[in-house]
């Protein structure tokens, strides 16, 4: 079907759906294995790479989308405040309520259990959470491809929290996104330690765009993304969490590297930080199965066995200064209350 006539016949069909009072829905945050940095297309918010997630099950975010009976304007809240700017929803809710037909007063309300722009991917969780209330509130059933790019306007990692489980997202397929295993199949923890809440210093989507600019390790860190993606799928699949904590380390060192050799020159890792990862390959050698992931943030999330996490826990609480760290498994999809 051509997209002009897809269109026509989902505004044919959304003619005939009624809208709800109110939606509530929640999606989890995805933390990449395999790391997207770097967009095709700034327009869409295309990534330049394929990238390869894990969803993460106790950090949520819950959106409400209501009827703005007050004014006619579109509101927005982000933890209790009011925004001002819109621009980190508006591409989502302009695409989405082109395909509705029509542009209604809305208010959206949304809300973190977990600190929000600090590099734990809230803004993935966000709009994932966004799209599902959306499509609940004016009682839809979008395909993936729209939730997809729906999502993608909105954050170029949101659409891996579209699944839950271990997810791909290729570059090469219109940024199909699948499940490589489901989180029951393997089931780890997850150790999410909060060297600081604090906003990051310059959001992903800026400091991206001055990395593919000016950073001298751009091209090789484009290069080397299929072989990290199949490897990572290799081994995922093959439950070998040393194999896939080889991988994704040497990628998030890599982004880092790209990340720093940029001009001017980006940090997000903190001293914490550098003490945690540090621990982890201690431990490491001393025989336990585990690995560091660090995002656009100081957080670093270790990926480890669910009988030694208590340990692992201890020892970093032990041997750094982390003030906190939060315990989570692997996620479940977005999911309407
Ligand atoms: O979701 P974005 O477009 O703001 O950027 C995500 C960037 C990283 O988290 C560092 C990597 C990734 O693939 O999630």
């Amino acid at each position: 079907m051509s997209d002009k006539v897809y269109y026509f016949e989902t505004l044919k069909f959304l003619d005939k759906r009624k809208k709800l009072k109110e939606a509530i829905s929640i999606a989890h945050p995805n933390f990449a294995l395999v790391k997207y940095w770097g967009k095709n297309d700034t327009e869409e918010n295309q990534p330049a790479m394929s990238s390869v997630s894990v969803t993460i099950d106790s950090l949520i975010s819950k959106t409400k989308i209501s009827e703005n009976s007050s004014s006619k304007d579109l509101k927005w809240s982000l933890n209790g405040r009011e925004q001002n700017d819109l621009n980190r929803i508006l591409p989502t809710i302009n695409y989405l309520s082109n395909l509705y037909g029509t542009k209604d007063n809305i208010q959206i309300e949304s809300n973190n259990n977990f600190p929000t722009a600090a590099g734990l991917a809230s803004s993935a969780s966000g709009i994932a959470s966004l799209v599902t209330a959306f499509e609940r509130y004016y009682d839809l059933q979008l395909p993936i491809e729209e939730k997809i790019k729906a999502c993608m306007l909105g954050s170029g990692s949101a659409p891996r929290s579209l699944l839950g489980g271990f997810v791909l997202m290729d570059h090469l397929d219109h940024f199909r996104c699948s499940q490589i295993l489901e989180r029951t199949e393997w089931q780890l923890n997850i150790l999410v330690c909060i060297t600081s809440a604090q906003e990051k210093i310059i959001s992903s989507r800026q400091a991206m765009e001055i990395s593919r600019k000016t950073s001298p390790h751009y091209g090789k860190w484009l290069d080397i993304n299929s072989s990290h993606i199949r490897q990572a799928i290799r081994f995922i699949k093959a439950k070998d969490l040393l194999g896939l904590g080889r991988v994704s380390e040497e990628n998030c060192d890599f982004m880092h590297k790209v990340i720093n050799s940029s001009v001017p020159s980006i940090t997000y890792k903190n001293r914490m930080t550098e003490m945690c990862i540090e621990t982890v390959k201690q431990l490491r050698e001393r025989g336990h199965q585990l690995f560091y992931t660090v995002d656009a943030g100081p957080q670093v999330k270790i990926i480890c066995e669910q009988k030694t996490s208590k340990i692992i826990k201890d020892a970093i609480l032990r041997q750094t200064i982390v003030p906190q760290i939060i315990d989570a498994s692997i996620g479940m999809p977005p999911q309407s209350l």
